[in-house]
């Protein structure tokens, strides 16, 4: 597929993408950029930190919890694994491909009750009023997601440590995982540089800490360039070299949750073996360096398979790795910066969205790599799971900041369709999380 084939609207109303087809694929070669260049610009910014740091604990209704051992922090896993874990697991649930149901209820937190919401994700705070948006879970097809637990959560990685490493919707799941558990164990701050935010659950001895890596790969570019400061500028990037920030620390970890793709469609110069090898498409080389343009997945496949095998090859590490897939965008009625926006309030119906074609096939490469990592790791005895969120968000246009979020860096007159307010769909992913880790202790052979 050339790049010339690529759809570019951002809406999913079928009359609307094919009017807007027309008149869009005469730019098709611009259309990557368009797409991309929120992420910089809305998103790269570190998140500003909250000042109230005060507990307040969740009462959430959960009809799977199971019995009162469960909430004895000092019971043993055994005991856990007969008493409750294994009545709500069911084994090789496919979470692919299901749809977001009414769920009535409570919800896990609210703005109120979790005081560790960014601005940016703080849809609430800053005038969202519809909420509706909330009531809604994903069911996958013949299986149930389980609800998430905070307590249970908490045991499973009690003494364990488990490291984002990606882009800012790590960060966003992240930030998800935190308000999830900070009800039952408040966190202690101990970031140390915004982009590398690192936090502490003293009570459970429980690590969290997110990479700043948005290529996954190491970037040679100035500290602007990856902190998404400069939006048009040539990127250099080491395909065969993970970001070195993550890659030295890792084998400390006993999760790592990957989390790429956006930055990847950038204007690329790629390296390997420390040689110019080509770039992203034919703007992206500099003008009489006479190199090749590999095109955009070229980069998007080497940068996924180069953080996996470093995964697999570090020698310590014998942690589990999670990729959380692609997550779409729903700018209507415009481009990021033409005035889209995304107002919806409840998720799409099956049938009404569908994934754009540059979306689809960054998608299947991030999986097809992942499912050959997976392969190599099940020889080591490392676990490999899929965060298989690509469809799931999809579906849901309603879960975005757009106008309701605010940041330091961001160009508040531009909607954020990117990422996901707090609480939200995103909460789902820590419920998939959830369900591997409770799979793990259940079923060590599962590999
Ligand atoms: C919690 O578990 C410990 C050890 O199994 C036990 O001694 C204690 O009585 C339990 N507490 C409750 C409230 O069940
Ligand atoms: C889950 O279902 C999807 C769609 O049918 C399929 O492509 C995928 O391979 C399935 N995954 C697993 C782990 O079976
Ligand atoms: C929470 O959201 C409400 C609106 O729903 C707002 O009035 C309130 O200020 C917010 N509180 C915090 C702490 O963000
Ligand atoms: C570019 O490289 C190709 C093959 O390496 C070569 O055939 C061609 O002459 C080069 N063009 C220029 C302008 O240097
Ligand atoms: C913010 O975005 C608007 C609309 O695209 C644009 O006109 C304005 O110049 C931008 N402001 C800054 C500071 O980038």
């Amino acid at each position: 597929m050339t790049m010339k084939q690529l759809p570019i609207s951002y809406a999913y109303d079928a009359k609307h993408v094919q009017s807007l087809k027309k008149k869009y694929l005469q730019f098709a070669a611009m259309a990557i950029p368009l797409v991309v260049i929120p992420l910089f610009f809305v998103l790269t910014a570190p998140v500003e930190q909250q000042e109230s740091r005060t507990a307040v604990p969740l009462s959430v209704p959960n009809p799977l919890e199971v019995s009162p051992e469960v909430e004895n922090t000092s019971s043993s896993v055994d005991q856990r694994r007969e008493v409750g874990l294994q009545r709500i697991y069911e084994p090789r649930c496919n979470f692919s491909v299901g749809k977001w149901v009414r769920h009535e209820g409570e919800g896990y937190y609210t703005n109120s009750t979790c005081s560790l919401i960014p601005d940016q994700l703080n849809c609430f705070k800053f005038g969202r009023t519809d909420s509706d948006f909330l009531k809604w879970r994903w069911r996958p097809d013949g299986c149930e997601l389980p609800l998430f637990d905070a307590r249970q959560f908490l045991e499973l990685v009690r003494g364990k440590k488990l490291a984002f490493i990606g882009d800012s919707l790590g960060r966003n799941q992240m930030h998800s995982l935190q308000c999830l558990l900070s009800g039952v164990d408040f966190p202690q701050d101990n970031t140390k540089d915004a982009y590398f935010p690192r936090w502490y659950f003293p009570i459970h001895d429980f690590t969290m800490a997110t990479f700043w890596a948005p290529a996954l790969v190491k970037v040679l570019d100035s500290e602007s360039d990856i902190k998404g400061r400069t939006l048009t500028n040539t990127m250099t990037v080491e395909l065969d070299q993970p970001e070195p920030s993550w890659a030295s620390e890792i084998e400390d970890f006993d999760y790592a949750i990957v989390t790429a793709g956006h930055w990847l469609f950038r204007h690329l110069a790629y390296n390997e073996n420390g040689q110019l090898k080509g770039c992203s498409e034919e703007d992206s080389c500099e003008e009489g360096r006479n190199i090749t343009a590999l095109g955009r997945f070229y980069g998007i496949r080497r940068a996924f398979r180069t953080a996996f095998e470093t995964l697999i090859r570090s020698k310590n590490y014998r942690g589990m790795t999670f990729l959380a897939t692609y997550s779409p965008q729903h700018f209507e009625n415009g481009e990021w910066n033409t005035g889209g926006t995304c107002r919806r309030t409840g998720p799409f119906i099956e049938g009404e969205a569908s994934l754009m074609k540059y979306e689809m096939q960054t998608y299947s490469t991030q999986v097809e790599e992942f499912r050959m990592a997976q392969e190599a790791a099940r020889e080591k005895g490392l676990k490999f799971r899929l965060l298989d969120t690509t469809k799931m968000m999809l579906m849901r246009p309603d879960g975005h900041p757009n106008f309701n979020g605010r940041s330091l860096h961001r160009n508040m007159s531009l909607a954020d369709c990117v990422h996901w307010c707090l609480p939200g769909p995103i909460d789902a992913w820590n419920e998939l999380l959830q369900y591997y880790l409770i799979e793990a202790s259940v079923d060590n052979d599962a590999i």
